[in-house]
């Protein structure tokens, strides 16, 4: 006699997603189940995250719990489902997009927009819904690192809002598309938020899971203006190996701190060099900062990303490495640090925030 589908869902109530700790019959991530004329099973899971990095683990809970029902065969299916971070009653922006990642460092030129790009684009490759907001208003370089756009921005039939720039699928909005090239962009404070506040009221993202969004470096008004328009799911810090790097990141991460922005984890970039003529380990910038850095303020160090010329060049030429030469180590250091960041934004959105102090003192 073959096994009910009531006896499936029950057995595998037991099973907790080794992320959020939740049930995934409780949390809707069991989707359908059916049982074939022979006996043999076809599941399908929801995943909270693309390229969720604990798939292995989970797979092999399900195959206990059944275990003891002695299917003849399982087929386990995977879906995509990413939780939506709760919106705060004040921020009801970007109701489409389930969160929001800001990509930051206190200093200028360690990676930022080179990461925001190849993350990107690696979630979008893993099955994501993903867009950029370039916030370098000052100096923007997300258009010119994807290259060619299969579709510009514009304004879309009157009243109806700005459309994003599509990259291989990837939603983009810049400043870039709207000031002459080579021009000097001179805004004061009030302008750059009111800039950003078009980016994310006028703009029509359209269902995104993740939007990534490429600080300029420092402390400044833009990264203000963010934390005030939009609830930020986290923050990936970027920094390289340098205590002069690290000096500026400590300034971000406590400008993090004090907007109760969570960091989602370091990513280390340019953090080594091997010469692919012989082979020889070269740590040009030193050793162990993101280590450091990611022991003192208590944040998981994601990933170590090598100096390689290629992610230079593919962001000169508009053909990010992630896309280029996907299989190569120093993509697959990207991909890493996309799931990783996806995985800590959808656990914390599924788990729901910390309870702010701010709110903690209003109610
Ligand atoms: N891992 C790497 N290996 C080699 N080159 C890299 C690597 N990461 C970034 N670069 C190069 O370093 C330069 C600075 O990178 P990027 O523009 O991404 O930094 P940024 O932090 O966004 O800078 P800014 O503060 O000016 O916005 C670029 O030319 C980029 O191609
Ligand atoms: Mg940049």
């Amino acid at each position: 006699m073959s096994t009910s589908v009531e006896s499936i869902r029950s057995a595998l109530s037991s099973v907790n997603d080794p992320a959020t700790g939740h049930g995934i019959v409780a949390s809707g991530q069991l989707g359908a189940v059916e049982v074939a004329d022979d006996g043999s099973v076809t599941l399908r899971v929801d995943l909270i995250s693309p390229g969720f990095p604990l798939r292995d683990e989970l797979e092999a809970s399900i195959r206990e719990a059944l275990q003891s029902l002695s299917l003849p065969g399982l087929d386990l299916q995977w879906g995509l489902r990413v939780p939506k971070k709760a919106a705060r009653q004040d921020l009801n922006r970007l109701p489409t997009v389930k969160n929001v990642i800001a990509i930051a460092a206190g200093k200028g030129g360690v990676g930022k927009s080179t990461v925001s790009v190849n993350v990107a684009l690696a979630l979008r490759s893993l099955g994501a819904k993903v867009g950029i907001l370039d916030a370098d208003i000052y100096g923007p370089s997300v258009p010119k690192m994807l290259g060619k756009a299969d579709r510009e921005a514009g304004t879309a039939t009157a009243g109806e809002g700005i459309a994003p720039a599509l990259y291989r699928g990837v939603a983009v909005m810049s400043v870039d598309y709207f000031v002459e090239p080579g021009a000097a962009v001179i805004w004061r404070g009030p302008m750059i938020h009111k800039l950003l506040t078009q980016f994310l009221e006028d703009v029509r993202w359209g269902d995104l899971d993740y939007l990534i969004v490429d600080l300029p470096p420092g402390t400044g008004d833009a990264q203000l203006s963010l934390a005030q328009l939009i609830p930020l799911t986290g923050s990936v810090i970027v920094t390289t190996p340098q205590e002069v790097a690290l000096i500026d990141v400590r300034k971000a991460v406590n400008m993090f701190g004090k907007l109760e922005v969570p960091v989602l984890g370091i990513a280390e970039n340019m953090s080594h060099y091997r010469c692919p003529a012989c082979g020889h380990h070269d740590e040009i910038f030193g050793a162990g900062g993101g280590k450091r850095l990611s022991e003192e303020i208590g944040a998981e160090l994601l990933v170590q990303i090598p100096i390689e010329p290629a992610i230079a060049f593919g962001g000169e030429a508009g053909t990010p490495v992630v896309e280029s030469n996907p299989d190569s180590p120093h993509a697959k250091a990207f991909f890493k640090l996309a799931a990783a960041a996806a995985l800590g934004a959808s656990k914390r959105s599924a788990t729901g925030p910390k309870r702010s102090s701010l709110l903690r003192t209003i109610d």
